[in-house]
């Protein structure tokens, strides 16, 4: 299994382009589902997770083509996706393709608005959490279907069509809302989605189904109402950036010190966290082509931070934030409230000489003048962007295992690492 070398203490300094955004892209290649027609996304970056999804959508009949490198294109700029669903031949996504990835599990939304009937198995993913799917049975049968859970899958049959309706979460689920949604565009009449999620990538899925013909208002905002169409038709979208690359690369440069451009990036994303690092002590300007982050000499401040659903600090950026003040000169809180169990890095931190401590779900990180490379390794996709972060900032080397993790969601991290100054480098097995 290939593991990633990282030997600390160099800069950044340069231009790091951002991908497309993969928690957009996921329900985006998603939404294919509803139409016969081709949706075309552009900007979609080269990513497991992506990999996998094609796998699982051409299950169910979907025919995918991705669009070669131009003349001129830099090898890292986004791929073209084409999705055409012609023809649904199966409404199953089985435990084998599901239990790899968690957002798999959206598919149960366009499958039972298209074809009436839909058999998912339950989701796996990330362990960072039980991550139920209470919200999204509920949702559905809200909308009017039957829903029963038989030997590890969901079966939702909605005989006559789905229904619109109100439906309130208990909680703001990012894939719940993605999921009501889709499925809410091909029901009969309207469907008012209270306390929906308004993440960036919620407004960029229903920018394209809106792209598509569907009706819906108030994405971006806790309530979004959709009137229900007959049919949606192909569209071409270009997925927005990602935001938790940007934040990510922003801590690393906070962390190692020096001057890059986030090529691509959009403040308007992720203001709470550019505003953390701020604090910290980060220059963060916005410019016409992106992000520019500094960060000279001076010491990191350390900043307390809750993680909250958007606008406010993403859970997708603590455990990165978390290694940026393990070298704060003092102490500072971080409290998780959307996961349960998001603090898997703080032991492997820990290995490389951080100081940190757990009292349920909050950690007290006291910063430390000098982190040490060791041997870590990863265990969620946040998780192991942070110890290569920590990684570059300590002395000596570090070597990161497990990094598939890494490979579902960032995409070539250590080219763009590389072209700033880091040493950082992938070793294969
Ligand atoms: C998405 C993101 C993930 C991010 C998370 C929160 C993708 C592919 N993944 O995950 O990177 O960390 O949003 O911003 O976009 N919950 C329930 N019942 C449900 C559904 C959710 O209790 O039926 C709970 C979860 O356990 C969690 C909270 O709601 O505590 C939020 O989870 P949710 O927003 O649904 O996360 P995902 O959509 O899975």
């Amino acid at each position: 299994m290939d593991s990633i070398k990282v030997v600390g203490g160099a800069e950044l300094n340069g231009i790091i382009p951002i991908s497309g955004a993969k928690n957009a892209t996921l329900p985006l290649m998603i939404a294919s589902l509803l139409t016969d027609e081709t949706l075309t996304l552009t900007n979609v970056p080269r990513l497991r997770d992506v990999a996998q999804l094609t796998q699982i959508l051409s299950n169910h009949g979907v025919d995918y083509a991705v669009n070669g490198k131009r003349t001129g294109q830099d090898d890292l700029e986004g791929q073209t996706l084409n999705l055409t669903a012609r023809e649904i031949v199966d409404t199953t996504a089985p435990y084998e393709l599901v239990s790899k990835m968690r957002a798999s599990f959206w598919v149960v939304g366009p499958l039972v608005a298209r074809m009436h009937e839909a058999r998912v198995s339950l989701p796996g993913g990330c362990a960072i959490g039980t991550r139920p799917v209470d919200f999204f049975i509920d949702g559905l049968a809200a909308l009017g279907a039957q829903i029963e859970i038989e030997a590890g899958y969901v079966v939702v049959k909605a005989p006559g069509g789905l229904k619109g309706a109100r439906v309130e979460f208990p909680r703001v689920s990012v894939g719940a809302t993605h999921t009501i949604m889709m499925a809410a565009t091909l029901a009969k009449g309207e469907t008012e989605i209270v306390n929906a999620a308004c993440e960036p990538e919620v407004v960029d899925l229903a920018k394209c189904l809106i792209a598509m013909g569907a009706k819906i208002e108030g994405a971006g905002t806790p309530t979004i109402r959709i009137q229900g169409v007959s049919r949606l038709h192909g569209a071409h979208h270009q997925v927005v950036s990602d935001r938790i690359e940007t934040g990510t690369y922003a801590m690393a440069v906070a962390m190692t010190g020096g001057d890059v451009l986030l090529k691509g990036a959009q403040a308007d994303l992720l203001q709470s966290a550019l505003d953390v690092l701020r604090q910290t002590g980060a220059e963060i300007t916005e410019t016409t082509d992106g992000i520019r982050v500094r960060r000279n000499g001076n010491g990191i401040m350390p900043v307390d931070v809750s993680t909250e659903p958007f606008p406010g600090f993403p859970t997708d950026l603590q455990a990165q934030f978390m290694a940026l003040m393990t070298r704060a000169n003092g102490t500072s809180k971080i409290n998780e409230t959307i996961f349960e169990n998001r603090f898997m890095h703080v032991q492997e931190l820990a290995r490389l000489g951080a100081h940190i401590t757990i009292d349920g779900h909050t950690a007290t990180v006291e910063g430390v003048s000098t982190l040490h490379g060791a041997p870590v390794m990863a265990t969620d996709l946040r998780a192991s962007v942070s110890l290569v972060i920590a990684g570059l900032a300590a002395e000596g080397e570090t070597t990161v295992s497990r990094v598939y993790h890494l490979d579902r969601g960032f995409e070539r991290l250590e080219d763009k690492l590389t072209r700033c100054g880091a040493q950082i480098e992938r070793v294969s097995a």
